[in-house]
């Protein structure tokens, strides 16, 4: 059974910045109610309510995986590693945006996966064989036409997007060899709670997976998890290693460990997520006023990186021009556009991130390190950041 166990009030999609003609009409901006359950049988994590991914995955979506230098870098080293281990003669890789993870393979040796058309059309100009599709059972049987098996599936923060999730572990289990890999990497939920990174509930975020949660419900796909790490990316991620029932890979070490974490943790009760939930209330609060109250010193607070997460912020937290100047963001198709449901304008670090800003919220708080160490000399010159994780202070 499915509990409620947070309430983020009304959202618009995290994705969908308007352009200037769009904010002139703001009732036409979509929006929908964003909360969270927890299933006491399975364990998953999961939004209340689920958007159509149709109107989610168009051919204006705008994340440009390879626009990071910290997930070119991670995405390089896996792949490196996953080649030297499983050996794959064909792989497979399910959200394969602009062509990031795919870019470490020779050409005829993967296949991707993008129902986004603007991103499929980057890797198949590339030279890469690409399905504009959603991964469905039929597109798993039409690329088993094409190459019977596949050895390695591939799937970086996108599993969690798909709300029917037992037609993807069917569609995989359908396309994968008898010792073949998947490799699945998203945001985690023991990170959340330990962060009280409730921004990482938005529409594309369906599920906030668990070992736990996987391992019960991949088990009707005919699938099991055989290994896991954790990672630090978007924020504190899990990589799950999963395989056929029958197929030779032993439990690992390092996968029981992390599977006790859960257990002390209580990963599987849902007083755990209550707890959480006061904690959002809290943070809040604390935010909201930090805000405040920089304001009343009348200073210069713009965000930055327009971020999926962060509409989640602004949302909850009604942030917008109330306290934001503006929101600047390295992507050149967010610049000039507004941020979903506060219609804060982003501009381009170029012309916004200058010597009048006293104050920058990390809407990219998961490139912390990124940012912090590109930013040096706003920070000599005095100026400051502001982090809602673990918890809304100034750094
Ligand atoms: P994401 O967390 O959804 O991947 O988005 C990160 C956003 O932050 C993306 O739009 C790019 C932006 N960004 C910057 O503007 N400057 C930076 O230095 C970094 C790391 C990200």
């Amino acid at each position: 059974m499915k509990k409620k166990f947070l309430d983020l009030g009304t959202h618009p999609l995290a994705n969908a910045f308007l352009s200037k003609k769009e904010i002139k009409h703001p009732k036409r901006e979509y929006f929908y109610k964003l909360s969270v359950g927890f299933d006491t049988k399975s364990y998953l994590v999961s939004l209340m309510r689920t958007v159509n991914p149709k109107k989610q995955y168009t051919d204006k979506y705008a994340h440009r995986a390879s626009q990071s230098m910290t997930m070119k870098h991670s995405f390089k080293n896996i792949a490196n590693i996953l080649k030297k281990r499983f050996k794959p003669r064909i792989s497979l890789e399910i959200g394969s945006n602009d062509g990031v993870f795919i870019q470490n393979f020779k050409k005829k040796k993967i296949i991707a996966v993008e129902p986004c058309a603007n991103l499929a059309r980057i890797t198949k100009k590339r030279g890469f064989k690409t399905y504009a599709k959603f991964w469905t059972k039929m597109l798993a049987k039409r690329i088993s036409k094409f190459c019977k098996k596949v050895d390695l599936i591939f799937s970086a923060n996108t599993i969690s997007h798909i709300p029917d999730y037992k037609e993807t572990f069917d569609a995989i289990d359908i396309l994968l060899s008898n010792n073949g890999v998947l490799v699945v990497e998203d945001p985690y939920v023991g990170s959340v709670l330990k962060l009280n990174s409730y921004d990482q509930f938005y529409d594309e975020h369906v599920y906030v997976f668990s070992l736990m949660a996987i391992s019960n419900i991949i088990k009707s796909s005919g699938l099991r998890i055989f290994d896991a790490e954790e990672i630090s990316t978007h924020g504190g991620s899990m990589r799950y290693y999963i395989c056929k029932e029958q197929s030779k890979f032993k439990l690992t070490k390092r996968f029981n460990i992390l599977y006790k974490k859960e257990i002390k943790y209580e990963i599987d009760k849902f007083s755990t997520y209550n707890s959480f939930s006061k904690r959002i209330k809290k943070s809040k609060k604390d935010l909201v006023n930090l805000f405040k109250n920089l304001k009343r010193k009348n200073k210069k607070i713009i965000s930055y990186g327009a971020t999926y997460k962060s509409t989640t912020v602004f949302n909850y937290c009604n942030i917008g021009k109330n306290f934001l100047d503006y929101v600047i963001d390295t992507t050149p198709n967010k610049q000039g556009k507004f941020t979903p449901g506060k219609h804060v304008p982003i501009i381009s670090p170029e012309k916004g991130f200058n010597i009048t800003v006293d104050y920058a919220f990390l809407g990219a708080w998961n490139f912390k390190k990124e940012i912090m160490s590109k930013e040096k000399n706003f920070i000599k010159r005095g100026g400051k950041f502001i982090t809602h994780v673990p918890k809304a202070r100034i750094i």
